[in-house]
């Protein structure tokens, strides 16, 4: 996993078909995505459950790229280990899982994987000002994590904040909710690189027809570049 900020589309297998995971990453791959991002739910941290790391097992020799993993779980330290042999290449924890993320983070990236840290809408980007050198991605949700399908939360001021307060460090900005082409203009200008969106890539698309996520994955990219019209 190198570095770079370039725009970087991560498709939330949250808004895939759970019967069919396999395809469903190895089709978006197909389709252009650059990595794939995978959210783990726990019905505690957020109200909603999703999975834990012998799905994430089962899905990682479908994915060529980047696994993304987003944790949603509080605790976060007693399941690191499971993460990370599951294959995730990124594990993303909570600021608000738990009062150790700064041990969470040391245990992330001593499991072998990248770390990132992830603020809710209600958390301010000085949440994370002692942590920039210990994490190699900061997530920003621009929804109330849970749940695909909900509206964006202008979170650019934060945003910008964070690009400012991380200047040269090798660090990503990661945007989760409500991404569409109508969006990550706001967000990619502000200063992310990766952009996570869930139904705005599944949308209109299946297995057995992915031509539409490849469409909708152009359409985010190009309209983050500027360029979409
Ligand atoms: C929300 C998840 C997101 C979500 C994004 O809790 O972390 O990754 O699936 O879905 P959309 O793009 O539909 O908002
Ligand atoms: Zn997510």
């Amino acid at each position: 996993m190198s570095f770079d900020r370039s725009i970087k589309i991560a498709p939330s297998i949250l808004a895939a078909d759970f019967a069919n995971f396999g395809a469903e990453c190895a089709a978006i791959e197909a389709q252009g995505a650059d990595w794939v991002h995978v959210d783990v739910m726990d019905g505690h941290f957020v109200p909603n459950i999703t999975f834990g790391p012998a799905t994430c097992a089962a899905i990682r020799p479908h994915i060529k790229g980047v696994m993304d993993v987003h944790l949603m779980i509080a605790p976060v330290d007693p399941y690191i280990e499971a993460f990370a042999k599951a294959g995730a290449d990124l594990i993303t924890a909570h600021v608000e899982a738990g009062p150790h993320i700064h041990r969470t983070l040391q245990a992330i990236r001593g499991a072998g994987a990248k770390a990132g840290v992830a603020l809710n809408p209600g958390t301010p980007a000085s949440a994370v000002s002692e942590l920039l050198d210990n994490v190699d991605l900061v997530c920003v949700m621009t929804v109330n994590p849970g749940f695909g399908g909900q509206k964006f939360i202008d979170m650019t001021a934060k945003i910008r904040s964070l690009r400012e307060m991380i200047g040269d460090r090798p660090v990503h900005i990661e945007i989760d909710g409500g991404v569409d082409p109508v969006t990550a203009p706001m967000v990619a200008n502000a200063g992310a690189d990766v952009l996570v969106a869930g139904s705005a890539v599944f949308r209109g698309g299946s297995v057995r027809n992915p031509a539409p996520y490849g469409e909708n994955i152009r359409a985010i990219r190009e309209a983050a570049a500027g360029t979409y019209v």
